[in-house]
């Protein structure tokens, strides 16, 4: 049994906010920010929760598969900035979009999150423990913002994307998915607090540089392991799909790669690093070509460290 994608959905706060608008207070500049990082706007919620985005974001991607929440058994939402500590957001979602069986529950892998949840729902259809899957990626990062610190809010942004995967008897679908995660490095990108150390959610702090490094270093192995184990090379990819975190990584990894940079998604300028989000945001920029077929590559990496790829073929 495979697990085959059949719909794509995506929700972003109302608000857009563009660098020159961030607060003057910040000591930055859109030059800086555009140069650094390739960051031009990002959405920032205010009426919207992580569970309004994903429900938004679930909804479209079932319209557009054609799929009664009815008939889905199982939601894996990952995310880092729930609506509450519990119950899961998934389940707020499971209720939001009317589905009563199966089970709903989130992954924790910061910006990795999306590959892990589509690990745990791929894993679940091969072992046929669900037929149609929910898979999301939802988080509202800017209310974990240290709006003072110019090293680090002027980086991320809020959003919602959300993919139908559904078994299939065929080789389409998800061919292959491999996640990591090394906890020496946990301090390197952080918040400051936790229910269970300072009874808040606390706010990121990060190592820039050293998560700069680490990040290009796990996209060249994850992406040269994902092609020696499936017997290709990067001519064979159809489209790359890099978590959104800085522009500058991403063309690190066109370079190293050698891949056509026409077939590489980039959204970080309008969503800046929405998290678990970034990547079905990215693929939604490629909708119809990642509906029309081919391999179609997903590389993640964040806090943790927690590292990831995936290949689809359609
Ligand atoms: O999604 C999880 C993964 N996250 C990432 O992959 C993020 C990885 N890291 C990065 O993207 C980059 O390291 C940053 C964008 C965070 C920082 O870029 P950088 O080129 O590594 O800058 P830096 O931290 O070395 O700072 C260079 C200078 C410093 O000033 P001095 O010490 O040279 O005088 C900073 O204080 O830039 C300064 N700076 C800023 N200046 C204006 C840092 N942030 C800002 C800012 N505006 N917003």
């Amino acid at each position: 049994m495979n697990s085959v994608p059949i719909g794509l959905g995506i929700a972003a706060p109302k608000k857009s906010v563009d660098n020159k608008e961030l607060p003057k207070e910040l000591d930055t500049s859109d030059e800086w920010i555009a140069s650094r990082t390739g960051v031009r706007r990002r959405y920032i919620a205010e009426n919207e929760t992580t569970a309004s985005l994903a429900t938004e974001a679930a909804l479209a991607a079932l319209g557009h598969a054609k799929v009664s929440p009815e008939d889905i058994d199982l939601i894996v939402l990952a995310t880092v900035t729930g609506d509450y500590t519990f119950p899961s957001t998934a389940t707020i979602v499971q209720r939001n979009i009317g589905m009563s069986k199966g089970v709903a529950f989130d992954v924790n892998a910061a910006c990795s999150g999306f590959i892990f949840a589509l690990d745990v729902a791929d894993s679940y259809i091969k072992l046929g423990k669900a037929k149609k899957a929910l898979v999301i990626g939802a988080e509202t990062f800017s209310k974990i913002l240290d709006w003072t610190d110019r090293s680090t809010c002027v980086l991320f942004g809020d959003g919602a994307g959300a993919m139908v995967l559904q078994a299939e008897d065929s080789n389409r679908g998800v061919q292959y998915c491999k996640i990591y995660s090394d906890g020496n490095y946990a301090d390197s990108l952080i918040t400051s607090g936790g229910v269970s150390t300072t009874q808040t959610a606390g706010f990121i702090k990060m190592n820039g540089r050293e998560v700069f490094k680490f990040a290009v270093e796990k996209f060249r192995e994850s992406l040269d392991e994902l092609l020696r184990d499936n017997n290709m090379t990067i001519n064979d990819v159809d489209l790359l799909v890099p978590h959104q975190a800085n522009l500058r990584i991403i063309k690190e990894l066109i370079k190293f790669s050698g891949i056509d940079e026409k077939k590489v998604l980039i959204n970080v300028d309008k969503y800046a690093n929405t998290s678990a989000a970034s990547i079905p945001l990215a693929l939604s920029e490629a909708k119809d070509a990642f509906f029309s077929g081919g391999n179609i590559v997903f590389l993640s990496m964040g806090a943790g460290y927690a590292w990831g790829s995936a290949l689809i073929r359609l």
